[in-house]
């Protein structure tokens, strides 16, 4: 991030697996606003003032939090019209890196094609921070962005090859991306933990076609 002037650009937050999917499919199923923190304890003390807690450490639920980090817990209807208060181990992190932004969105498979168009409306310069993990860089987030990239090819010029390196490893990997991202870290992790379903859920595009935008540290659609 130290090596972008995020001042002027449009920044598209991505964590496939999974906060950003979860954040979108929040959306689609008509939550009212998504609150993202860094710290635990912050995300906690919004509970008393009738936030639903949700997210994840180490991709494991936070005890004592309402809701984790599967994008199918976000399909409740008991949660329409709520607000959410969301913190997890990358994805959140990542936004709260980007605040400082002209604007921020989130991005994901699941919204890709309106991600895309929003982007080719938008005025800015565009920077895709990918969250991976604890500052490591992952496949899956580096997969997204090599497909906004191979979308906005014939209208957006790269700044430098990390957009083309993106691109080439998302032409490798688009015919079957479950299997390309089956020996990746995060992939191995979520296993261990069990959880299957999300991957493939995760890496399908254009599920929704809803843009999570942040302001003033509030994510709406
Ligand atoms: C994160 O923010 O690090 C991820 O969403 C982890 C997870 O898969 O739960």
């Amino acid at each position: 991030m130290h090596l972008y002037h995020v001042q002027d650009k449009t920044v598209v937050v991505v964590d496939i697996l999974r906060a950003t999917s979860c954040m979108t499919t929040a959306f689609a199923h008509g939550i009212e606003s998504i609150t993202p923190f860094a710290k635990l304890e912050d995300c906690l003390g919004k509970k008393p003032l009738g936030f639903f807690t949700a997210g994840e450490r180490d991709g494991k639920k936070v005890e004592g939090f309402d809701l984790g980090n599967s994008p199918f817990e976000y399909m409740d209807p008991k949660l329409k019209g709520k607000k959410i208060a969301f913190t997890t181990t990358n994805g959140t992190q990542a936004i709260e890196k980007s605040r400082t932004a002209k604007e921020v969105i989130i991005g994901s498979f699941l919204n890709l094609s309106s991600v895309v168009r929003y982007l080719l409306f938008g005025k800015n310069n565009i920077l895709i921070v990918c969250a991976g993990w604890k500052g490591k860089v992952n496949l899956e987030d580096t997969l997204f962005a090599g497909a906004v990239v191979d979308k906005l090819k014939d209208f957006i010029e790269p700044d430098c090859d990390a957009p083309l390196a993106a691109q080439h490893l998302y032409n490798l990997a688009k015919d079957d991306m479950v299997k390309f991202l089956s020996t990746s870290s995060h992939v191995k992790r979520l296993a261990k933990l069990n959880i299957h379903k999300d991957i493939a859920f995760c890496l399908t595009p254009d599920q929704y076609q809803v843009v999570p935008v942040l302001k003033n540290g509030l994510l709406t659609a």
